[in-house]
């Protein structure tokens, strides 16, 4: 298997900078070579930042960048969004697994519209499956968005339900891009806008909170999950590190109490490598700057749920 390693280097849809050091922070870790060592699977390492965007888009999404649209740095997310979609699409096109290193939640715009598209290339038009392990909704539209920040919106925009408000913001989404919300489920949410709730009641979104999965326990949400979206589709899971309870991932921008488990974090991703359907990842919100004390606990637990993923670590 050949695992591509997209590093999104990115924090434009956040409202504090940080998260473009997650992807660094954890190859550092080592997580990759452990990978690598474990599974002998080819690892290749594609790094995206904002930094290596020409001087020119960079000034022109600067002067663009005037809160407008009831969005903050709008051209500048699009633009790193659409940089991540189409290296995602790439490496997906090819059969390759791709793990999308974050980065705030916004460059999830770019990993499940790239996953899509590839799928739908290559399994004959057929709609990708996503999972959205998160302790927030990330639905907002611009307008019912209270903060204007990107990383409150990847779910609106990849699956069409916001609309490119101006020529030249998410423009680069086409039809062949869109994930189904029909194929799409929530995991851990526990701070939901209530326009997003109206949202998700509206489109009638499968979402799994965590509520739920005291009550009822992660295994049988999981059975619930997968029954849902059904054996017939590729599987991509965006993966917000802040699903996790902050006491096993106090390092990121919006962490919220009462979370998952880190053993119950793990054991979503080994029910997803378990249905041999996987086919990419995005672990985001790793923030470095925040809890810094505490990153190597951030850190130990990304790694676990990512290598849990490939299915790696548990083997005697
Ligand atoms: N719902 C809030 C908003 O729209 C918070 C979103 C937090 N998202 C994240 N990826 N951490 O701004
Ligand atoms: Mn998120
Ligand atoms: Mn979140
Ligand atoms: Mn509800």
């Amino acid at each position: 298997t050949h695992l591509a390693v997209v590093a999104a280097r990115f924090s434009c849809g956040a409202p504090r900078v940080g998260a473009e050091q997650g992807p660094q922070a954890l190859v550092d870790w080592g997580v990759f070579s452990d990978i690598q060592a474990r599974t002998g699977y080819l690892c290749s390492f594609d790094s995206l930042s904002e930094k290596d965007t020409s001087r020119n888009s960079i000034e022109s999404s600067q002067n663009l960048d005037a809160n407008i649209y009831e969005m903050k740095k709008p051209h500048a997310v699009s633009l790193a969004a659409k940089r991540v979609s189409d290296c995602v699409y790439s490496h997906a096109r090819e059969g390759r697994f791709v793990m999308t290193l974050g980065g705030d939640h916004s460059i999830g715009v770019g990993t499940v519209t790239g996953t899509a598209r590839a799928v739908r290339e290559r399994f004959d038009g057929a709609d990708l499956s996503v999972l959205w392990i998160d302790a927030h909704a990330d639905i907002n539209t611009p307008q019912s968005s209270m903060s204007g920040r990107i990383h409150g919106m990847p779910v609106a925009f990849a699956s069409g339900l916001a609309k490119s408000p101006s020529k030249g913001i998410f423009n680069w989404i086409t039809k062949s891009h869109l994930i189904n919300l029909k194929k799409f489920v929530y995991i851990g949410l526990r701070d939901v806008d209530k326009a997003e709730e109206a949202i998700i009641h509206q489109y009638g979104i499968k979402s799994f909170t965590m509520g739920d999965i005291r009550s009822d326990g992660i295994e049988r949400i999981m059975d619930l999950a997968l029954q849902y979206l059904g054996d017939d589709s590729p599987i991509h899971v965006s993966y917000d590190v802040d699903s996790l309870d902050p006491e096993y991932a106090p390092s990121t921008g919006f962490p919220i109490p009462g979370g998952l488990s880190l053993e119950e974090g793990i054991y979503i991703s080994q029910r997803l490598y378990a249905t041999k359907g996987l086919v990419a990842m995005d672990l985001v919100e790793v923030n470095p700057l925040i809890e810094s004390s505490r990153l190597t606990t951030t850190l130990q637990s990304a790694a676990s749920v990512m290598k849990a993923a490939l299915g790696v670590g548990y083997e005697v």
